[in-house]
């Protein structure tokens, strides 16, 4: 069994089979390396190139359709058959090397935000703008996706930082969408870093959601020079821009829809920091890969460990987290 609990098929009798048919790789995808082709699961989980030349997993699967780049280890989608697209992603998002996606699930590490000290440094970190490397693709017997992705330290990564590391990212697909990030220390020292699953939800208007499980947390207020503030016994309901780290708290949250009445539930581990943005108007207008009318349609609730929750581990060490995001009931993390 693999650690999301779904067992480790290989992906060689699958393109066994597909060769068998007398179809040739080259047919597959004239752009896919052949070391991804050799893992699709024709009809299920195949690597192609999207209309702007990255490389992306499309699932097709029994359970649910979902896109993820390697650009990033990037979820642009995700829709469990028979219920709307979770995730939001901005019709204005580039999709340029180099540069973040706007929606789905931004991985940021190994900083949120900006960088102390180093105003030069991108914002949220490295990760989500590097391309990452597929370790492996498998599918359980409930036609579920399982995806791990890696990103290692390279010359790259340690002219922004320096430290050793691997992160691995696990993507498990079916009626729910679970992702853990796992960061290992190679190094030889001590090193701290902060990380985010910076999730975008699709809402039909934030106007009318409400956001549960926050109330009466602590947080710092990113529209007020990060002034530290407390939820009130209420839950959270959006009337202009909202940028908040809630830290210390280990809450799911659910993000109630007035519209629709869909409820998502957001369950997370290994994770003490939940973020809660909406640009709302103005700062849609000034961000260029975002229309100016898209605040409406979406609410980032992010799983992270920032701030006063960054996390430490030694040579050797492993820290995980996880979130387990589902439009219906969720199991336990
Ligand atoms: C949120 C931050 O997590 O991400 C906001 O709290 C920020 O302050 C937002 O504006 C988007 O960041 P970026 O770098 O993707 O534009």
């Amino acid at each position: 069994m693999g650690e999301l609990g779904i067992c480790e098929v290989g992906g060689d009798g699958v393109v066994g089979n597909f060769l068998g048919l007398g179809i040739g790789l080259s047919q597959i995808g004239e752009m896919i390396p052949s070391d991804l082709q050799a893992m699709n699961f024709p009809g299920l989980a195949s690597f192609e190139e999207d209309d702007h030349g990255m490389i992306r997993l499309a699932i097709t699967s029994p359970k649910a359709n979902a896109q993820i780049y390697l650009h990033g280890a990037h979820i642009v989608h995700f829709q469990p058959i028979g219920v709307a697209p979770v995730l939001f992603l901005s019709e204005e998002s580039g999709f340029v090397s180099g540069q973040a996606i706007r929606g789905g699930i931004p991985i940021c590490f190994p900083w949120f935000g900006g960088r102390e000290g180093y105003p030069e440094s991108p914002a949220h970190g490295f990760a989500r703008t590097m391309d990452w490397e597929v370790e492996s693709l498998s599918v359980d017997g409930d036609q579920a996706i399982l995806v791990i992705l890696k990103l290692e330290s390279n010359e790259a990564t340690r002219a922004e930082w320096p430290h050793e590391f691997v992160v691995r990212c696990h993507v498990f697909v079916g009626m729910w969408l679970v992702m853990l990030l796992e960061v290992e220390n190679t190094g030889e020292s001590e090193m701290t870093f902060e990380e985010a699953l910076h999730t975008y939800f699709a809402v039909e208007d934030v106007r009318e959601v409400l956001v549960r499980g926050l109330e009466n947390a602590g947080y710092r207020d990113k529209t007020d020079g990060l002034a530290s503030k407390m939820q009130g016994a209420d839950p959270l309901r959006f009337t202009g821009e909202t940028d908040r780290i809630f830290e210390n708290t280990a809450a799911k949250c659910e993000i109630e829809d007035g519209v629709t009445g869909r409820r998502i539930t957001v369950n997370k581990s290994g994770s003490l920091t939940t973020v809660v943005w909406n640009p709302w108007i103005e700062k849609a207008q000034k961000m260029k890969d975002f229309g100016d009318e898209e605040w409406r349609r979406m609410v980032c609730v992010e799983t992270a460990n920032a701030g006063v929750n960054a996390v430490t581990i030694g040579p050797g060490q492993k820290h995980s987290i996880r979130v387990v995001i589902s439009p219906g009931p969720s199991p336990s993390p």
